[in-house]
């Protein structure tokens, strides 16, 4: 099976989750399927080429699960975006709109070295809210962010349209 059905195969709709009206994409078919999680992981890695990139980012929480194996396959290192007041030491914090209120996220402000080249992981690109808001807070450091890899584009959403000049790469859209 090709790794874009196989995707789309593993990938559960939940009507009225969280509200209702909320069709959520629920990730977790794919990640207890071995083969279909490994398939993404190998994707993104094989999309950018192991050795150009120091640091990979991961975006609490789903993000977390995909970006820590694609840095270790990268040989890179792995660090955490988190939302606010869950990182122990100094941070830049960015806040960005939801459809109802805000959410901020932190990184620590010594994660990165100067000049560092990241990639952003992340199970879901919807609003681009969330990304957006990750690659600033990258800038913020020094570091240089290379682009975004996620699992799914809900291209509805029009997030890329948020997302400048930033190099998106997504495995299945819909
Ligand atoms: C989801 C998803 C992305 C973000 C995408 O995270 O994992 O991080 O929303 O939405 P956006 O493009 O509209 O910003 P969520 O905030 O649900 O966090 P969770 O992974 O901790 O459940």
């Amino acid at each position: 099976m090709d790794l874009e059905k196989l995707i789309h195969d593993r990938i559960r709709d939940v009507p009225d989750y969280p509200k209702p009206g909320v069709l959520f994409k629920d990730i977790t078919p794919l990640l207890a399927d071995h083969v279909a999680f490994a398939g993404v992981v190998d994707a993104i890695v094989n999309h950018h080429g192991r050795g150009t990139i120091d640091k990979i980012v991961g975006i609490e929480a789903r993000g977390f699960i995909l970006a820590a194996p694609v840095a270790y396959h990268f040989g890179a290192g792995f660090v955490p975006v988190r939302k606010k007041g869950k990182l122990p030491a100094r941070t830049y914090e960015e806040t960005y709109d939801l459809e109802y209120g805000t959410e901020t996220i932190e990184v620590h402000a010594d994660a990165f070295g100067p000049g560092e080249r990241v990639l952003i992981v992340d199970d879901v690109l919807a609003t681009g809210g969330t990304a957006r808001a990750a690659a600033e807070l990258v800038g913020r450091t020094g570091a240089q962010v290379v682009g975004l890899s996620v699992l799914l584009e809900l291209s509805f959403l029009r997030g890329r349209d948020r997302l400048g000049d930033l190099d998106v790469h997504t495995l299945v859209t819909v």
